[in-house]
């Protein structure tokens, strides 16, 4: 039986002293590296950046378009027109949601540094998790304290045993942060996981975060999905956006559905007066695009469901390439991402290459070969344990009509453009393991 059901009420903001020095985000400066490369002339395959690849859906452009006359701030949570969209969304998804639980920003980035900012106490993460949490979290002046997970979910034991040795140490760990499906694994959590992520969290009083901007790319279309928000909806903040099912990320709108009650309206009170004071409100055309999307017109339902399929081929494909390299990958479920594992190569690559982490690792894939690779210590794990995030959607094309027809092929794995980067991957691959 669960100890507590209703959150506590949210603590204090702390005096956090000076800011911490926080530098460019790992994918961001792997691209800057990347495109330095390309413009010297020099092949580059890249697999570093989690961004969709994918063009705009001419109905969003047009709505954008049409909306160019919306000049005005606005209100700070967004136009009711999309918070009602929005939460008609969730409603679909089995989440009845009220367009007053809905806060819009720029970017669920935004959205999620605001929430630890305005949650307080110290933040859980799973151990790999994104890259921003961790960064987030020490902007806002929160300690993180990773815990080791799956797919984007702590463990539920170790998650108890950390908030119980925090607080032995006068620590209190006040919200929990999981991403369904996730980033970097591509992996989706099960539903015991949840569940039992929400009995600790009730257990331990912890508000849980779930970053759930990857849920309509679960590769599978009919693979159960639970949101902890369907669990314990008391204490469970839903962040989304348009970046990844849509690839929309330059864009930059996100969305939060905070509980009903409970905590609710004081953790919206504290979301608004932070983004009153940072971004006053989301672009007005962009939100009026949104509001569209998120009413999921047959046509962009088509979309997204295309995006998916593509996805899941190119992610397959590109796992196949490093397996036949030795490395082990865990078969990707959701979006963009593979999470290879290189222990099994770790003899060859430190002979021939001398390399002993991830990083050395992602640095001689950069410099020796053109390929850009996150590695797995950005995402908070053992950098000794040689593991790459690999992103596949840059692969689609370089031109929107590349991308169109990546989209709509039967085979895309068969496309000139595509085909020659999974040749050059293998051919990489090979050389990296001495083949
Ligand atoms: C797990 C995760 N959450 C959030 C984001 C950022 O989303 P947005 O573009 O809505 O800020 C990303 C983008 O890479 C991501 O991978």
């Amino acid at each position: 039986m669960a100890l507590t059901v209703v959150p506590s009420p949210l603590p204090s903001p702390p005096d956090t002293g000076s800011p911490p020095a926080i530098p460019v985000s790992a994918t961001l400066a792997a691209n800057e590296a990347l495109d330095a490369r390309r413009r010297r002339g020099e092949p580059v395959l890249p697999l570093a950046f989690g961004e969709a690849g994918l063009p705009a859906h001419r109905v969003l452009r047009t709505a954008l378009a049409r909306a160019a006359g919306f000049t005005a701030y606005g209100p700070v949570a967004g136009h009711p027109e999309l918070r009602e969209a929005a939460a008609c969304y969730w409603s679909r998804r089995g989440l009845p949601t009220e367009a007053g639980s809905v806060v819009a920003g720029p970017g669920s980035k935004a959205l999620l540094y605001s929430l630890m900012a305005a949650i307080g106490g110290d933040v859980a993460l799973t151990r790999p998790s994104w890259v921003s949490y961790a960064a987030q979290a020490s902007l806002a002046g929160r300690k993180a304290h990773f815990v080791r997970g799956n797919g984007g979910v702590p463990d539920a034991g170790q998650l108890a045993r950390t908030v119980t040795s925090a607080r032995a140490d006068g620590r209190r760990i006040r919200s929990v942060v999981v991403t369904l499906p996730d980033n970097p694994t591509g992996l989706l959590a099960p539903a015991a996981a949840v569940r039992a992520l929400c009995a600790v969290a009730r257990e331990h009083d912890l508000i849980i975060i779930s970053d759930e901007i990857y849920r309509d790319l679960v590769h599978d279309p009919d693979a159960a999905f639970t949101s902890p928000a369907a669990v314990c909806p008391e204490r469970t903040v839903i962040t989304t956006g348009l970046s990844k099912n849509l690839a929309l990320g330059g864009w930059r709108l996100g969305v939060a559905r905070l509980p009903a009650g409970g905590i609710g309206p004081e953790l919206r009170a504290r979301l608004l007066g932070i983004g009153s004071e940072i971004w006053s409100a989301p672009a007005g055309p962009v939100q009026q695009a949104a509001a569209l999307a998120f009413t999921e017109p047959p046509a962009l339902a088509e979309r997204v469901a295309l995006s998916r399929r593509l996805h899941g081929t190119v992610a397959r494909a590109v796992a196949r390439r490093f397996a036949a390299a030795g490395a082990s990958v865990p078969a990707p479920q959701a979006a963009f991402y593979l999470w290879p594992d290189f222990s099994p190569l770790a003899d060859v690559l430190l002979a021939r290459h001398g390399i002993t982490s991830d990083e050395g690792l992602a640095a001689v894939l950069l410099r020796d070969y053109g390929v850009g690779v996150l590695p797995g210590s950005a995402f908070g794990e053992e950098s000794g344990r040689l593991r790459l995030r690999v992103a596949t959607s840059l692969l689609y094309g370089e031109s929107d009509p590349e991308r169109h027809a990546a989209l709509n092929a039967a085979d895309p794995c068969s496309l000139p453009w595509i085909a020659a980067s999974l040749d050059r991957l293998a051919e990489v691959l090979a050389g990296l393991a001495g083949g």
